[in-house]
């Protein structure tokens, strides 16, 4: 009987996922594995017939591994223990995505996923008795047991490329520029961007602020003669109430979203500076994966399929200290790992005199 992989992407997409795939089919090719595409994460397995494919080297020597996005098509919404139907009824549909698995003649399963993926996923995994090791991708790297996760360097590549165009637009205008950017509850995209890209104020979730600190920040840019500042904020800081800002979408689903909206004009007022607000949403998770985020992606693939030949199941594989390694799928998805505000890079920002807005 052939040895069969099944691999799938799960959670928001970022760029590398497709270089994971990439080294997952020609590792498995090397060992004769076959290795079968999952579309859609869970869901594809909820369709008659499931939306499965066999995935190939030939498949990924052209564009495909530089190309951000994913092959295999991904949700964040169609959790199978919680499946809403087409009119509206909400089951759990766990036992039909584990007797699909076993039907297909999986051996183990790859999902390249973040926590709540790795959360549905490790359920689905015991409950079903299948085999299952992930990979973790996360443009906001949060979490733990892996010094980053896959998707991450590119999404602090965009926002600081962000910081370096918005930049000589502020100088040309004396503006101060506001940058919201994503990473849900944990602020490392603001943080490693800011610092990169020389902001003067990056605001994350991990630090209170208040307005006269960003101000206080600001005037002293202004004093030195400084025509125009440069201000990120992370999606997940809080409004004025403590709560959080967030965006309803057609349907009723929320994401986090506005902060930037609703400090652009309190900056202004503050500082007397002429404020702008850029969000930068979804351009986070595009574009051509970086070199260090592709060769994260084909460590971790390569190992993924490594523990599989071994016989090592229920692990998150994690990069720590230069190189791939196997740790418990249930550690890396405990905590949600948050920037730490009295950690070196908060004290590198902090040395090269950006505020924190405190
Ligand atoms: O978790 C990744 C992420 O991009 C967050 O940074 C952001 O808050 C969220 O996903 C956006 O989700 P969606 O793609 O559903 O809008």
């Amino acid at each position: 009987m052939t040895k069969t992989i099944g691999i799938l992407t799960s959670g928001g997409d970022c760029a590398g996922l497709n270089a994971v795939m990439r080294a997952v089919v020609h590792r498995g090719a090397l060992l004769g594995w076959k290795v079968i595409g999952i579309e859609n994460g869970t869901a594809g397995l909820l369709e008659s017939p499931y939306k499965v494919r066999e995935l190939v080297p030939d498949d990924f020597d052209g564009f495909i591994m530089r190309r951000g996005g994913t092959i295999l098509g991904t949700t964040n919404s169609r959790n199978p223990f919680k499946y809403e139907m087409d009119d509206g009824e909400v089951r759990n549909r766990s036992d039909e995505v584990i007797a699909a698995l076993k039907e297909l003649g999986i051996e183990a399963f790859i999902g390249i996923g973040g926590d709540g993926s790795f959360d549905i996923l490790s359920r689905l995994a015991k409950q079903g008795g299948i085999n299952m090791v992930g990979v973790p991708k996360t443009i906001d790297n949060d979490l733990a047991m892996t010094d980053v996760s896959v998707g991450f360097d590119t999404a602090v590549g965009i926002a600081t490329e962000a910081l370096d165009r918005l930049q000589p637009t502020a100088a040309s205008h004396d503006r101060a520029m506001i940058l919201e950017v994503m990473g849900r509850d944990a602020g490392h995209i603001a943080l490693n961007a800011g610092i990169a890209g020389g902001a003067d104020v990056i605001l994350i979730p991990e630090i209170p602020y208040s307005i006269e600190g960003i101000a206080a920040k600001i005037q002293q840019v202004k004093e030195s003669g400084r025509n125009f500042a440069l201000v990120i904020v992370s999606e997940a800081v809080k409004g004025p109430g403590g709560e959080k800002r967030e965006v309803v979408y057609h349907g009723g689903e929320t994401r986090y979203g506005g902060i930037g909206e609703y400090l652009g004009p309190k900056i202004a007022e503050a500082t007397g500076f002429e404020t702008r607000v850029t969000v930068l949403g979804h351009v986070q998770r595009g574009g051509n994966p970086t070199h260090n985020d592709r060769l994260l992606a084909q460590g971790l693939g390569v190992k993924a399929v490594d523990l599989i030949e071994a016989g090592e199941f229920g692990k998150m594989v994690a990069w720590q200290n230069r190189e791939a390694v196997a740790v418990p799928i249930e550690e890396a998805i405990k905590e949600c790992r948050v920037v730490r505000p009295d950690g070196f890079l908060a004290h590198t920002a902090r040395s090269l005199g950006i505020s924190f807005g405190d």
